[in-house]
């Protein structure tokens, strides 16, 4: 029988010093796990980390772009020399650039594409040698409803999340002969640093609420929880999945 932990796993969950991310670290730690987290801000990451700690928590803060390769490097040198194996990546760092498609500057789509979808593109490629090593591994990518659905927040944000999505399809075809699932995890809005300034729109909050079915924003906390369900081995016979935390949003027609 296959238990509802995360016991004698080794997780690297990318932008886990804030937001969703740390909730993910967490619920991971909560269920018996080892975690190594990246942030690009060291102030609030080694916080982090301090925090974790001081609760005996078994994890690590590294810092870096997920979209520098040198940090990709950096982390899967971390991996392969401290653990030698990994058995759960989190794709999880994400930021947006909310403005109509026209106004965007090169420099920005770049961004927000390169940090949302390339980044966890090449660093699935990158770990694979580690996670084919590792005890039933998994990949689990945070995406969003923006990647199904037109909510309002950017098209570069849209297309990203719409290709990581479509990645975990693809992947999970790919490496289901080396016994690697990868999933996504579509969020609703969520109370978390990013969406701070805009769910303080009172007008945008009530407008979100309303058309949301369980009249409610997510909390961190119930992102995670799905996280940690398909990384576990109960999620077992689940690959190729794209799972929507929404309060019942894409249920209905938006
Ligand atoms: N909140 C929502 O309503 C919502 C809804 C749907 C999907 N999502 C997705 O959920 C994920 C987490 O969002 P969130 O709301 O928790 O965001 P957040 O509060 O801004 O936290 C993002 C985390 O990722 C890190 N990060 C951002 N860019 C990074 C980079 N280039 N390299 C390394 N770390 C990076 C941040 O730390 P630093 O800034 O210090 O690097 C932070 O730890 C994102 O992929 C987002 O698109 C969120």
């Amino acid at each position: 029988m296959k238990n509802w932990d995360l016991k004698n796993k080794r997780a690297l969950v990318t932008g886990g010093s804030k937001g969703i991310g740390k909730a993910i670290v967490a619920e991971f730690i909560a269920l018996g796990a080892e975690v190594l987290f990246t942030g690009r801000n060291e102030t609030d990451l080694f916080n982090t980390e301090q925090e974790f700690k001081q609760e005996g928590a078994r994890v690590t803060a590294l810092s870096g772009d997920v979209a520098d390769a040198a940090a990709q490097a950096r982390i899967a040198e971390w991996i392969s020399q401290n653990w030698g194996s990994l058995d759960i990546l989190v794709n999880n760092a994400g930021v947006n650039i909310r403005r109509p498609s026209h106004e965007y500057i090169v420099e920005e789509y770049n961004k927000v594409i390169g940090i949302n979808m390339l980044a966890p593109f090449e660093l699935c490629r990158l770990l694979l040698p580690m996670l084919q090593k590792g005890n039933k591994p998994s990949v689990v990518s945070i995406a969003s409803v923006a990647g199904s659905y037109d909510v309002q927040t950017g098209a570069p944000y849209g297309l990203a999340k719409a290709g990581m999505i479509q990645m975990g399809r693809n992947l999970a075809s790919e490496w289901a002969k080396f016994d690697i699932r990868v999933n996504t995890v579509s969020p609703w809005f969520t109370y978390t640093p990013l969406t701070k300034g805009l769910l303080s729109n009172t007008e945008k909050l009530d407008s979100i609420i309303a058309r949301t079915p369980l009249k409610r924003i997510a909390n961190d906390s119930e992102v995670a929880a799905a996280v940690a369900f398909l990384a576990m081995d109960k999620a077992s016979y689940i690959t190729g999945q794209n799972l929507a935390v929404d309060g019942g949003i894409t249920a209905g027609l938006l």
